[in-house]
C-alpha cells in the first residue's frame, strides 16, 4: 500500500526541473551532506547532555550542565536544517532515500525518538522549577531517557547505514 505511493512519489519527484538539476551538480549533494552532519553534532550534543541529566549522570554543578539548557533553541533550529537538508537530498535521489527500508525506519524513529524527547525535557523542567527537590527524576524518566538515548544512536547509525542498502 505504502510501497506503490513512494515508488509513485519518488518517479514524481525524479522528473522535476530541481531533481534534475540536483542530479547534475555532485558538489551541491556534498555540501548539503556537509551541513546535514554539523546540525547532526549539534542536535546529538543537545540530546545526549538533557537526556543525561534526565539520567542523573550530568548533575547539577557540573561544568555542563548549563549548557543543556543553552542547546535547546540550537537543537530546534538543527533539527529544521535537519528536515531543509534531508528534503534536498531526497529531492536529488528520490528513490534511494524514499523506497529504503532503513531511511523509513529512520523516518520512524526520529518521529518517536523527538516525542520521548520532548517529554523528557517538559519532566525535567518541572523538576528543576522545584528548587528543593532532592528526590531525583523518577524511574519512569529516567527509563525513557534511556531509551531517548538507544532511539537516537540508533537514527545516526540509520543514517550511515542508508548509503550501504
Ligand atoms: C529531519 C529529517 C531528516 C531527513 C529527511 C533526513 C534525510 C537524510 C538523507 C536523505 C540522507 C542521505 C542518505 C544517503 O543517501 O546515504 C541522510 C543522511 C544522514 N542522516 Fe539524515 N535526515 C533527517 C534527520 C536526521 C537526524 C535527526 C539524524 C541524526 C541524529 C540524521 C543523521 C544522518 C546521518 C549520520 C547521515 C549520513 C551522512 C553521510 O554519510 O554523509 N539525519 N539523512
Amino acid at each position: 500500500m505504502i510501497n506503490p505511493f513512494l515508488k509513485q512519489l519518488s518517479l514524481t519527484i525524479e522528473q522535476t526541473a530541481m531533481s534534475q538539476s540536483l542530479q547534475g551538480v555532485e558538489w551541491v549533494v556534498a555540501v548539503v551532506q556537509t551541513i546535514h552532519i554539523f546540525a547532526v553534532c549539534t542536535l546529538m550534543t543537545a540530546m545526549m547532555l538533557s537526556n543525561f541529566k534526565a539520567l542523573g549522570v550530568l548533575k547539577r554543578g557540573h561544568v555542563l550542565y548549563p549548557l543543556a539548557s543553552a542547546l535547546k533553541g540550537p537543537a530546534h533550529i538543527a533539527l529544521f536544517i535537519l528536515l531543509l537538508t534531508g528534503l534536498v537530498m531526497i529531492i536529488g535521489e528520490p528513490a534511494r532515500a524514499l523506497l529504503n527500508p532503513i531511511f523509513q525506519l529512520k523516518m520512524l524513529l526520529l518521529l518517536v525518538a523527538t516525542v520521548c524527547s520532548v517529554n523528557v525535557a517538559i519532566q525535567q523542567k518541572k523538576f528543576e522549577n522545584n528548587f528543593f527537590s532532592n528526590s531525583g527524576n523518577n524511574l519512569l524518566q529516567k527509563l525513557l531517557a534511556l531509551i531517548a538515548i538507544s532511539l537516537w544512536i540508533s537514527i545516526l547509525f540509520a543514517g550511515r547505514w542508508i548509503a550501504y542498502t
